[in-house]
């Protein structure tokens, strides 16, 4: 079974999916984390300049070895890139680069591959364009959403209940300014599969936005049941 979540940063994408692997021992991808990956290599490259960064983009989703863990780790070219990927300035180029047509094509493959390989047994993929195009077949599609100003002030909250400093318009204006880039964009727009269920996580604790999925996910290993 292949469960499709897309929706913005911060609107807790990534904890549901956490949540669901605990309880179904699923397997998850965080495509963003593609994304970041190629990113953390341009902003890394000294030869970076504004001319060659689309080519260098393409260059990189094409040839970089990633892997994705069973804990949740991503390695590129063999290195443990989980956290080093987190900060704001990847988190920036990444969505920059996620408008080029091309780069998207170039990490189709390893989407596509990971979530065949996965599926017998349960994969959760996590993304912009998951129900809408990585996989539109999933038969479960969630999509969250939240509004920004509450994921700013949770991620201020986060930064500050592991020691670091944060200030919240600085935040507000970042998630603003991705959601721009990631809803408005030519190529695979952040737009909810029509057949998603759209969850607002402003408004459903994470515990009620399990819950609701989690009973949309045993409907159908139930349906899966009666048919054998
Ligand atoms: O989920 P994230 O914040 O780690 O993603 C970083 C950026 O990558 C995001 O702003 C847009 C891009 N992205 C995308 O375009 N398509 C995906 N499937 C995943 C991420």
């Amino acid at each position: 079974m292949i469960i499709a979540i897309d929706g913005p940063a911060g609107a807790g994408k990534g904890t549901l999916a956490q949540n669901l692997v605990s309880k179904y021992g699923f397997r998850y991808l965080d495509t963003g984390a593609l994304f970041r990956a190629v990113a953390l290599c341009l902003i890394k490259d000294e030869y970076l300049t504004k001319d060659n960064l689309e080519l260098k983009a393409i260059f990189y989703a094409k040839n970089l070895d990633f892997d994705f863990t069973r804990d949740f780790k991503i390695t590129l070219e063999g290195i443990d890139v989980t956290n080093i990927i987190r900060n704001p300035e990847t988190g920036a180029m990444a969505s920059k680069i996620a408008t080029i047509p091309q780069v998207r094509v170039n990490l189709d493959e390893f989407q596509k591959n990971f979530a065949k390989k996965y599926r017998a047994k349960g994969v959760i993929l996590d993304g912009r364009d998951m129900g809408t195009f990585i996989a539109p077949d999933a038969p479960v599609k969630v999509f969250l959403d939240c509004a920004p100003e509450v994921r700013a002030k949770r991620r201020v909250e986060q930064l500050e209940g592991m020691g670091q400093q944060a200030n919240y318009q600085e935040i507000l204006d970042g998630i603003i300014k991705r959601d721009t880039t990631d809803r408005t964009r030519d190529v695979r727009p952040m737009v909810p599969a029509i057949d998603s269920i759209k969850i607002n996580t402003c408004e459903n604790s994470i515990d009620d936005v399990v819950i609701i999925v989690s009973n949309y996910i045993d409907s159908i290993l139930d349906k899966k049941k009666e048919t054998l």
